[in-house]
């Protein structure tokens, strides 16, 4: 685990609130892992936890969707300026056996450039309510992606051909690929976003009910097995 003041290498605005933030330095993490950043010194008080996106001997890189404060400031960063990253935090994706795919949704997407760089045997799946981003970057690195705007990208997968699948975006679409991949032999793993002020395990406002009852998403997460996820109880939520 690290703690860093890094400087920005770029900053790239892809559609009016998704931005690519690249900050240089030698990184650390594995798919599915995530850091919290900071651009801010007092004001917001906290950190704010985000995927990583790439990863590179040089740099890492994150996707970032404009939400509210702390991806705002993110959001203005420019060449040069300075962030703080403390990470790499959370479990991951395992590491796969046998056909994988991986499937996002929205800023789900996120994660799954990295996870397809150090995955290649892969499939990729990326789905957008709107207007695509970032597509061309993971085309660029993987030679099987499939994407679509509109409608459910659940329904261009063959789930029976994959031994494993990790997903990443919207609940409703994770619930529904849970409940699709039920009566399939596929292992789903799922990447759960719950709101999060330390990233470290201290704070307990990660709590999920998860498997053998309480955990906290940041340690034992983000990453869960769908089976012992209670996506109606997260639903509620
Ligand atoms: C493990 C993990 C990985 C993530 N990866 C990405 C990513 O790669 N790209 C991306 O765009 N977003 C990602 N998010 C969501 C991102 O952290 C929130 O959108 C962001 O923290 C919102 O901060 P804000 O100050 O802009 O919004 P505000 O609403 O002002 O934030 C207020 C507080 O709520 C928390 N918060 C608000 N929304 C969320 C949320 N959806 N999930 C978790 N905490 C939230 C913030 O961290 C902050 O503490 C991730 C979240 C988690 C938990
Ligand atoms: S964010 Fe503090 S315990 Fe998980």
């Amino acid at each position: 685990m690290l703690t860093l003041m890094a400087t920005v290498l770029s900053n790239e605005r892809l559609t009016a609130s998704v931005f690519r933030l690249a900050i240089e330095g030698s990184f650390h993490g594995e798919p599915g892992q995530f850091y919290m950043l900071r651009s801010w010194d007092k004001s917001p008080l906290l950190s704010r936890p985000i995927s990583i996106h790439d990863l590179t001997s040089t740099a890492i890189t994150f996707l970032i969707r404009l939400h509210g404060e702390g991806t705002r400031l993110l959001s203005r960063l420019t060449s040069g300026d300075q962030v703080t990253l403390y990470g790499p935090y959370g479990n991951g994706f395992p590491k796969p056996g046998g056909n994988v795919a991986l499937v996002g949704g929205g800023m789900g997407i996120a994660p799954l450039l990295f996870s397809a760089k150090r995955f290649p045997f892969s499939k990729v799946f990326l789905g957008f309510s709107g207007e695509p981003f970032a597509v061309a970057s993971y085309q660029a690195l993987h030679g099987d992606v499939v994407f679509q705007s509109g409608g459910t990208i659940l329904d261009a997968i063959d789930l029976n051909s994959f031994d494993k699948i990790y997903a990443c975006g919207p609940l409703p679409m994770m619930a529904e690929l849970r409940r699709r991949t039920a009566e399939t032999a596929a292992q789903l793993y799922v990447s759960i976003e719950k709101r999060m002020a330390c990233g470290i395990g201290i704070c307990n406002g990660c709590t999920i009910n998860v498997g053998t009852g309480n955990h906290k998403a940041c340690t034992v997460g983000p990453v869960f097995p769908a089976e012992e996820v209670d996506f109606d109880e997260l639903l509620e939520l």
